[in-house]
C-alpha cells in the first residue's frame, strides 16, 4: 500500500528520489514521475501495464514553462493557455529535446497542460522538473476520481498518494493538437468544445483511431468497467429490467435500483460523479446495467464519449 495524505513535501520527496506519486487534478488523479528521466517514466508504463505506443501528458506549473518543453509554439497556444490554464485542456506541440522519447512514445510532439488543483500546483512549483502523468488506473480501466481509487488499484506501485479530495471535473482533459497546419481536436474532455471554439473557431475532430492511435484514450474500448453496459438516449425509457444509472431523475416505473448521477440537474455534477459510479458497479459485483446517456451538447458530449467506450465490445 502507498502512504496517503495531504503533504506536498512528502510527495515531492518521493518524486525527487525517483519514485512514483499519485497526484490530484481537477480532472482525474494522475500517476506521476519526473517527465525528464526515462527510467522513472518507465515505472509509470510498468505500473499501469500501459502499451509503449501510448504517450504521456506532461504537467507544468505555469504556461511560461511551455517555452522550455516545446518548440515552434504557435500564437494560438499562448492564447489558449492564457484563457484556459490552469484547467482541463491539454495542448499537443512540437517537443523540445529536453523531453525524452519514452515520455512521448517516440513522437516528435509533446502533450502539455497546467492542472488546476492547489496541491498539485504547489507540488509542481517545488519540483525542479515537470511531471509526466497519465490517469492513475490500469490501462483500459475507468480513471480514478478519488485517492482511494488510486490506492485500491495501484497502491502497491506508488510511494505516496497526495490526497486532494474528489476531482471536481471528473472527466479527463480535452486534448487539442496544435502541432500541424491547423488545430485538431483529439479527445473530448473537461473543457467543452463549444467553449474552446470561442477562441479557436470551428475545430476539426479526429476522435477515434483504432489502428496506430495517436491518442489511445481514443481506442473504441477504453474507460471500461467489468460490468456489461447497455446505453439508452437521454430521457428515453429503458427496458427497466436491470440496475440503472440515470442522469438527473428517477424513472418512476423501474423495478430495479436506480442511481442518479446529478439530482441537481447539472451536467457538471453528472460528469464529476460518472467514473465513481462506473467503479461502484464493479465494487458491488453488478453484472449488467442500463445507463441513460447525457444530452449531446457541452460536457454531455464528453460524458457520452466515455460511456460509448465503456460499453464497447472488448
Ligand atoms: O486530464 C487528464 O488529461 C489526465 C490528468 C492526470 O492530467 N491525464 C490523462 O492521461 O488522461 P492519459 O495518459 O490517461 O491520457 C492521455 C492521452 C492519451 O490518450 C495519449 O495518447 C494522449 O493523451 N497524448 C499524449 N501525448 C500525446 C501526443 N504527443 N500526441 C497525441 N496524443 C497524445
Ligand atoms: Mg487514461
Amino acid at each position: 500500500m502507498a502512504r496517503l495524505g495531504d503533504s506536498v513535501a512528502e510527495a515531492a520527496q518521493c518524486l525527487l528520489k525517483g519514485e512514483l506519486a499519485g497526484i490530484p487534478t481537477e480532472t482525474v488523479y494522475g500517476l506521476a514521475a519526473n517527465a525528464l528521466q526515462p527510467e522513472e517514466v518507465l515505472k509509470i508504463y510498468k505500473a499501469k501495464n500501459r502499451p509503449a505506443f501510448d504517450p504521456l501528458i506532461v504537467h507544468l506549473s505555469s504556461a511560461s514553462e511551455m517555452e522550455k518543453y516545446a518548440v515552434e509554439i504557435p500564437d494560438m497556444a499562448w492564447k489558449l493557455a492564457r484563457e484556459f490554464w490552469p484547467g482541463p485542456l491539454t495542448l499537443v506541440l512540437k517537443k523540445s529535446p529536453l523531453i525524452p522519447d519514452i515520455t512521448t512514445s517516440g513522437s516528435n510532439t509533446v502533450a502539455l497542460r497546467v492542472p488546476s488543483h492547489p496541491l498539485t500546483l504547489a507540488l509542481l512549483q517545488q519540483l525542479p522538473f515537470p511531471l509526466a502523468a497519465p490517469s492513475a488506473n490500469p490501462f483500459g480501466y475507468v480513471s480514478p476520481t478519488t485517492a482511494a481509487h488510486v490506492q485500491a488499484q495501484l497502491g502497491h506501485a506508488i510511494c505516496y498518494i497526495l490526497n486532494g479530495g474528489p476531482c471536481t471535473v471528473g472527466l479527463e482533459s480535452t486534448i487539442l493538437d496544435l502541432s500541424g497546419a491547423e488545430p485538431v481536436l483529439l479527445r473530448l474532455g473537461g473543457l467543452p468544445r463549444e467553449i474552446l471554439e470561442t477562441v479557436t473557431g470551428k475545430l476539426t475532430e479526429r476522435l477515434t483511431q483504432n489502428s496506430n492511435p495517436s491518442a489511445p484514450g481514443q481506442l473504441d474500448s477504453h474507460y471500461a468497467p467489468g460490468c456489461k453496459i447497455n446505453l439508452y438516449p437521454f430521457g428515453s425509457e429503458p427496458p427497466l429490467k436491470l440496475h440503472q444509472l440515470r442522469m438527473f431523475s428517477v424513472w418512476p416505473k423501474a423495478a430495479m435500483p436506480q442511481w442518479i448521477l446529478a439530482p441537481d440537474g447539472r451536467t457538471e455534477t453528472a460528469a464529476s460523479a460518472l467514473f465513481a459510479a462506473l467503479r461502484r458497479l464493479d465494487e458491488e459485483s453488478i453484472q449488467e446495467a442500463e445507463i441513460e446517456m447525457a444530452e449531446e451538447t457541452g460536457l454531455g458530449r464528453a460524458i457520452n464519449d466515455r460511456l460509448r467506450r465503456a460499453a464497447a465490445k472488448r
